[in-house]
C-alpha cells in the first residue's frame, strides 16, 4: 500500500465512526450489562505461571504496567478499575513480555495475567523469538512488550466505534508502559511498523485479537532471530466472541506493508528516559492512583500548573513513526489567562466556550465545568499509528495531572464534524479530554 492510500483508507475507517448530534440519538449506545464478554484472557491451567513479586524491581515494573487499582462494586456486579483507563471500562488490551537475558527468569514469552498480578510462561525461547517480527535482524538481551486488543470487549458496547478506542486505550497502556518504565529509570522505544499479520497468527490469535503496537527496552545487538518454531494455542480472549468485519478490516487495512528498514530511534535518543521532571516516588503513587474525574467543579488551576503540563505533554515520544498531533483546547479557568480557543498555546479565539465544550463533547458537563477542555487532531499518514500517539498523549495527561492533584478525564464521545468545525480545522479529531478541579 502507498502512504496516500494508507491515509485514505485510515480516513474512511475515521469518517465510518463519526458521532453527529443525530446518530448519538438514534444509537445511544444501551446495552445488557450482564452479557459483557469477560475483561480478562486466562491460559489454562497447566501453563507454569510466576506471581510478580512486589520486592523485586523489575516485577514490580510489569506490574505497574496493567495492575488492578480499585474496584467498584455495585448491587449486582463489580469492576476492577486498572493504572490504564478504558473507554467504558471494557478494558480491550492485553499485554504479552518476551524476557531474554534477565538473572532468575525463563528466556520466554509471557502473557500477564492482570487478574492474578502474574506472567504465564506461553512460549519458551531457544533461537527464535519475537525480534524477528518487529526487529529485524536484531536480538534484545531485556523486554519486548506487546500490546494487543481483544477487540469484542470493546465492539460488544460500541459497535464500530470501538475502532477508535481499541487504538486509543492501546495507545493509553503504551503510556502505562512508558511511565512504569520511567519509574526504574529504562528508556523505551515504541515500535508500531512491523509485521502484525505474521506475529498474530503465530502468537495463535486467529481474528480475536490483534497487536496493536510492541514497546521495547534493554539492550539491542546485532544477531539474526528466528520466527517462533511452533504457533501458540488459540486460547480466547473472552468467554464468548462476535465477529465484528468492520473492526476486523479497520485493524488490517491501517497496517503498514511498509514497514521502516530503520524500526528504530538513533541509540542516543533511545536510551534517554523522558524529560518528565518528576519524584519517582510520587510519580509511582499517581500510576497507582490515577483514576478518570467524574465530575469538575468548575474552578481554576494556576498558570503555573497548566505550563507544567503543557511542558510535559511536549516531550518527544520515543518512537521512529512520524505522525503528528496537533492539540487544540478551551481554556474556562486557568488563573491569569484568558478564556477562549487555543491552538498549541495560541489564543485563536477570545471568548466563554463553555457551554459549547459541553454539546462538542455529547453533552457531557465535564467539558463545560473543566480548567481546560483538549481536542487531539491529526492529518496522519498512519491512522492506526495516530491513534495510539493520541491515547499515550493521553495517558502522560491523565498522570502529569493527577500527580499535580488535578483531575482528567478521557473524552472519546464527542460530534466529529461539529468540533472541527469550531475548532476551523481539515485534521481529523482523534481524541478529547478535560482537566481540572
Ligand atoms: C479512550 C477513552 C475514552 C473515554 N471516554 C469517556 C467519555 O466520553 N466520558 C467519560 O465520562 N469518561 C470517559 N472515559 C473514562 C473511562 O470511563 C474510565 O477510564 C473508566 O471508567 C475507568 O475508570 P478509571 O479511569 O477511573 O480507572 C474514557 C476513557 C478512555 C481511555
Amino acid at each position: 500500500m502507498t502512504i496516500l492510500q494508507l491515509e485514505t483508507v485510515g480516513k474512511k475507517f475515521h469518517d465510518a465512526t463519526k458521532h453527529s448530534p443525530l446518530s448519538v440519538m438514534l444509537d445511544p449506545n444501551y446495552v445488557d450489562s450482564s452479557t459483557q464478554p469477560t475483561a480478562f484472557k486466562s491460559y489454562p491451567h497447566f501453563y507454569r505461571r510466576f506471581p510478580l513479586d512486589q520486592n523485586n524491581p523489575l516485577h514490580k515494573l510489569i506490574y505497574l504496567t496493567s495492575a488492578i487499582t480499585f474496584e467498584k462494586k455495585y448491587k449486582y456486579e463489580s469492576y476492577h478499575l486498572r493504572v490504564n483507563p478504558s473507554a467504558g471500562a471494557l478494558y480491550p488490551t492485553e499485554i504479552y513480555v518476551q524476557i531474554r537475558g534477565v538473572k532468575g527468569i525463563i528466556d520466554g514469552i509471557y502473557h500477564l495475567e492482570v487478574a492474578t498480578n502474574s506472567l504465564t510462561l506461553i512460549y519458551e525461547l531457544i533461537d527464535d523469538g519475537l525480534e524477528s517480527y518487529i526487529l529485524p535482524n536484531s536480538l534484545v538481551k531485556g523486554f519486548i512488550f506487546l500490546v494487543s486488543c481483544a477487540y469484542y470487549r470493546s465492539s460488544w458496547k460500541y459497535k464500530n466505534r470501538s475502532l477508535r478506542y481499541c487504538f486509543l486505550d492501546s495507545g493509553h497502556h503504551i503510556g502505562a508502559i512508558e511511565a512504569a518504565a520511567y519509574v526504574y529509570q529504562k528508556g523505551i522505544q515504541v515500535l508500531f511498523d512491523f509485521d502484525k499479520i505474521s506475529l498474530n497468527n503465530d502468537l495463535g490469535f486467529e481474528n480475536k485479537e490483534f497487536i496493536t503496537a510492541g514497546v521495547v527496552f534493554g539492550e539491542i545487538k546485532s544477531k539474526t532471530v528466528r520466527k517462533l518454531r511452533s504457533q501458540i494455542p488459540f486460547v480466547s480472549p473472552t468467554d464468548y466472541f462476535e465477529a465484528n468485519l468492520f473492526i476486523e478490516a479497520g485493524y488490517r487495512n491501517t497496517i503498514s506493508t511498509n514497514p521502516k528498514t530503520d524500526p528504530i530511534l538513533n541509540p542516543e535518543i533511545a536510551s534517554v528516559n523522558p524529560l518528565f521532571n518528576c519524584q519517582s516516588q510520587d510519580f509511582s503513587e499517581a500510576i497507582l492512583t490515577r483514576r478518570s474525574a467524574r465530575c469538575f467543579k468548575s474552578k481554576s488551576i494556576t498558570q503555573t500548573e497548566w505550563q507544567q503540563i503543557w511542558h510535559f505533554l511536549q516531550q518527544p515520544l520515543p518512537t521512529a513513526s512520524k505522525e503528528k498531533i496537533e492539540i487544540y483546547f478551551i481554556i474556562n479557568f486557568v488563573e491569569d489567562t484568558e478564556s477562549g480557543l487555543y491552538r498549541e498555546n495560541q489564543l485563536i479565539k477570545r471568548g466563554d466556550f463553555r457551554e459549547r465544550a459541553k454539546y462538542l463533547c455529547v453533552n457531557q458537563a465535564l467539558a463545560r465545568d473543566s480548567a481546560i477542555t483538549l481536542f487531539l487532531t491529526s492529518t496522519y499518514t498512519n491512522y492506526q499509528t495516530a491513534m495510539q500517539y493520541a491515547g499515550w498523549i493521553g495517558q502522560r495527561l491523565y498522570l502529569i495531572s493527577n500527580y499535580l492533584g488535578i483531575g482528567c478525564s478521557g473524552i472519546g464521545a464527542y460530534h466529529d464534524d461539529v468540533t472541527q468545525e469550531f475548532l476551523g480545522t481539515n485534521n481529523d479529531i482523534l481524541y478529547a479530554m478535560a482537566i481540572g478541579r
